[in-house]
């Protein structure tokens, strides 16, 4: 038995053609049903349903033979236990730091809204800077609207929530 970890959403809907065309087609669909296993057209194959974030503890753990997760996610949660043999070449997008437009520059000790805690330290601790870091878990773009946090680290994609709420990558 092959059990492959994946998360609903984007991920999932954008590896469905990579899995038919291996021959793996999933025979429930998790839009419309609650189950968190689903069973596949082989009896040999199934599929566990889980959160994004928790796709490495799965595999970590042996729970699931194989996981399919974002790059961020590979990051943030440490898979130096992992191997990646295949970059699947879907949901891309960048990760990015952002400020709002009107903010010229970044203060000295930066305060930083991400729910990518670890990948932002190690960032700024790259670039020499200090930050604080203020772990969210949704809506970040938010904080630096409110005087949460100087700026943010978040997943762009076309751009738009960034634009929407007056901010810009730098
Ligand atoms: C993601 C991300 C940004 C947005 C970027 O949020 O956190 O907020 O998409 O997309 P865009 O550049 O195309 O506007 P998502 O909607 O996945 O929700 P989340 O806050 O739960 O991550």
């Amino acid at each position: 038995m092959l059990t492959i970890a994946i998360s609903k959403g984007r991920i999932y809907e954008e590896a469905l053609p990579l899995l038919e065309q291996t021959g793996i087609t999933p025979t429930d669909d998790p839009k419309k049903s609650r189950k968190l296993i689903l069973d596949t057209n082989r009896e040999d194959v199934k599929l566990v349903i889980i959160r994004a974030t928790d796709v490495p503890t799965f595999v970590e753990y042996g729970a699931a033979d194989l996981g399919i997760a974002g790059k961020d996610v590979l990051l943030e949660h440490g898979a130096e236990c992992l191997y990646e043999p295949l970059d699947l070449g879907i949901s891309k997008c960048r990760l990015m730091t952002a400020m709002p437009r009107d903010v010229m520059a970044m203060p000295r000790r930066v305060r930083v809204a991400t729910k990518y805690v670890k990948i932002a330290r190690n960032y700024f601790a790259s670039q020499g800077g200090q930050a604080e870091i203020i772990k969210l878990y949704g809506s970040m773009e938010l904080a630096p609207l409110v005087g949460l946090a100087d700026c943010i680290v978040d997943l762009v994609d076309t751009g738009n929530t960034l634009k929407a709420n007056g901010l810009e990558p730098r």
